[in-house]
């Protein structure tokens, strides 16, 4: 099959497009073959190599943790899926940007979505749902779901992002007031999402005050910055407030640092907001597999989520 690959860690011309071998579909998975896979940015962080020392590839790798595509093989002890069912999820650490991938956690892609906006859905919903349902266990343990999210107040450190918009969206639609950061330019999207804007830095607290004087009952910290104790602050109880990046500032301050699952169940609770209309990953660029390095290079500038097509 074709795959895009790198040898060795680096820049994105690391990324080569060449013949690479069939995966097949292992007990509990399936595979697809994949019609786009989208660029994470753990996935630009694995190619340069920044994280090999915590998590080493075995060389030649595929790049990519999610993907969407039609099912071409069905692993044993797999049930409620069939071949050509067309589907959206979650593959290993990198293993998906190629003609097939096998995904260990996957849901019905819904019929509102291109199959880019499947591919960009994986990852990032995945994360979200986490994050939100930490959230919610820590504002009321009885409650299940994002239920005790209703008529809370919320404010998300990087709502423009991939992970931040889509617990925006299940926020909204849960209930919650939501404030969410993200430059200036980002603030109309944000607002047709049901989300009140805000910038990011000096001055946040302020702002979120101006915004939500009766004050936040809790916050998401998924942006790439260092104000988690920022959100606490505002929060005022570290326990209401998650991270999907800090690990080190949230055991410091108390807070949960939480980590995307490879969960089935977290994918069809995002496609069942997507089928409804509630839910619409917003994808930027979409490029094909030949321009995989120009994909990671456009990625790496933060302009937005980035999709790669397989014809
Ligand atoms: N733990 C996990 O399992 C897990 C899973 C997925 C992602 N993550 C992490 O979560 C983060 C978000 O992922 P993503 O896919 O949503 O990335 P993304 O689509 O690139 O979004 C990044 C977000 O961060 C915001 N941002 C950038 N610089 C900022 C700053 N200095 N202060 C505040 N906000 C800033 C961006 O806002 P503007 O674009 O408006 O500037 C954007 O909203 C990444 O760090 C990623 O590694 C963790």
């Amino acid at each position: 099959m074709l795959a895009a690959r790198f040898h060795r860690y680096g820049n994105p011309d690391v990324l080569v497009i060449e013949q690479a071998p069939e995966p097949e579909a292992t007990p509990g998975s399936v595979r697809i073959r994949v019609q786009a896979a989208s660029v994470n940015p753990i996935d630009v962080l694995l190619r340069a190599g920044h994280l090999h020392q915590v998590l080493p590839l075995n060389l030649p790798a595929v790049p990519g943790r999610d993907a969407a595509g039609v099912v071409d093989q069905v692993g044993p002890g797999v049930s409620g899926t069939s071949v050509g069912d067309v589907v959206f999820g979650l593959g290993g650490l990198a293993d998906t940007t190629a003609e097939h991938a096998v995904l260990t956690a996957w849901a019905p892609a819904p019929s509102t979505w291109t199959s880019a906006q499947a591919a960009a859905a994986g990852l990032a919903s995945a994360t979200a749902l986490a994050a939100l349902d930490a959230l919610g266990q820590a504002l009321d343990p009885s409650t299940s779901d994002l239920d005790a999210l209703a008529g809370r107040t919320l404010l998300i450190e990087g709502a423009s992002g991939a992970v931040g918009s889509a617990a925006a969206a299940f926020a909204v639609a849960a209930g919650a007031r939501v404030i969410g950061t993200a430059r200036q330019d980002k603030h109309g999207p944000l607002a047709e999402l049901g989300v009140l804007p805000t910038t990011y830095g000096p001055g946040l607290s302020e702002r979120v005050a101006d915004l939500a004087p009766q004050g936040v009952d809790a916050a998401l910290h998924a942006a790439p910055s260092s104000s988690l104790p920022d959100l606490v602050e505002i929060v005022g109880n570290a326990s209401a407030v998650v991270t999907v990046i800090d690990a080190e500032g949230a055991a410091r301050l108390g807070s949960a640092k939480v980590d995307a699952r490879n969960d089935s169940t977290l994918l069809r609770r995002a496609a069942a907001l997507g089928q409804r209309g509630l839910y619409s990953p917003r994808v930027a660029h979409e490029l094909p597999l030949a321009a995989a390095s120009r994909a990671h290079a456009l990625a790496e500038g933060g302009s937005g989520k980035v999709v790669i097509t397989v014809p």
